[in-house]
């Protein structure tokens, strides 16, 4: 059932994510390297939060599917500087050859810029008259404070300083709500502010998406270790070649199990409480939390 679900909302997003890249009128080189990495196939979990959050609001969800995807292509350049040398310096993304591998570096960075640039571009842009311009102007700046200094990109600085580090546990709790938790919780904030859900209803989601945004990191720092590089789609062990600032590193990987469990069941409590159509969310919550990729 969440196989097809999945799979109708990726087929909407990879058409818009397409149709948006390829009317650029840009270099063929930027276009190419752009479209690589946003077609190279991910879960697509950010932009499908996004659609669901609306729909448990009982909306129609296609009129979320320009931030959906301006979403994507946020989270799609964050991974393409990520796995740059300067950063995680890795080879595989998505089940190909990273980005800078295809492309070069100097390609890669500038294949990131664009796509992060464009997601604000596609979110001021949306011509649908249900969406005012105070809404867009209000979606934009939740965007840049969730993708910006204050929010993944902050969380990537510190996750790049922590490299070698011992930290304190909500040292490390603090860096994953920042460099994954904000790109998670946007879209359920974005969804549910489309949907026009009131302010108590917004706080309980932000809520729920801290935790579910928490959990989220926590099974990739799992799947580092116990995951299969085939599977995901990027290389198991890179985390303990870097030497990163880990769930498992600090807590053993029975307490990264157990503070998982933690975060699943805090996240469940509160979409619980919310008088809305949650089952979907919830599905997307246990995928999340048991996904081998
Ligand atoms: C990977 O995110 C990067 C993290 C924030 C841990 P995803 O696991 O959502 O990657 P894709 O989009 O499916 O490739
Ligand atoms: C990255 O976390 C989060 C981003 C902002 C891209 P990781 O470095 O653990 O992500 P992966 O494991 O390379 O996908
Ligand atoms: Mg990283
Ligand atoms: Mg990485
Ligand atoms: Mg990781």
């Amino acid at each position: 059932m969440i196989e097809k679900y999945f799979h109708e909302k990726i087929q909407k997003v990879n058409a818009f994510l397409y149709e948006q890249i390829k009317q650029k009128d840009a270099p063929d080189q930027l276009k190419e390297s752009m479209l690589y990495s946003v077609q190279a196939g991910g879960k697509r979990l950010r932009p499908i939060l996004l659609l669901a959050t609306m729909e448990a609001f009982g909306r129609d969800a296609d009129q979320g599917l320009p931030v959906a995807c301006a979403i994507e292509m946020v989270h799609t350049y964050s991974l393409i500087h990520d796995d740059l040398p300067a950063m995680d310096d890795d080879d595989l993304r998505r089940g190909k050859p990273t980005n800078h591998k295809v492309f070069g570096e100097a390609m890669a960075v500038l294949a990131g810029d664009a796509l992060l640039t464009l997601s604000f571009e596609v979110v001021a842009d949306i011509k649908d008259r249900n969406i005012s311009g105070q809404m867009k102007a209000d979606l934009v700046t939740r965007l840049a404070r969730a993708a910006g200094a204050e929010g993944m990109v902050g969380g990537q600085s510190s996750d790049l300083r922590a490299e070698g580090q011992t930290l304190l546990p909500e040292e490390l709790e603090n860096i994953h709500l920042h460099k994954t938790g904000k790109l998670l919780s946007f879209p359920v904030e974005a969804g549910a502010l489309l949907a026009g859900a009131n302010a108590g209803q917004i706080e309980v989601l932000s809520q729920f998406s801290g935790h579910l945004g928490l959990a989220f990191q926590i099974r990739d720092d799992i799947l580092d270790v116990e995951g299969d590089t085939q599977r995901m789609g990027k290389s198991a062990g890179s985390d303990i070649n870097k030497q990163k600032s880990t769930y498992p590193q600090l807590l053993t990987m029975a307490g990264a199990k157990q503070k998982l469990s933690y975060h699943l069941l805090e996240a469940k409590r509160c979409l619980h409480q919310l008088d809305i159509q949650y089952e979907r969310l919830d599905e997307i919550t246990d995928y999340i939390v048991d996904r081998n990729r």
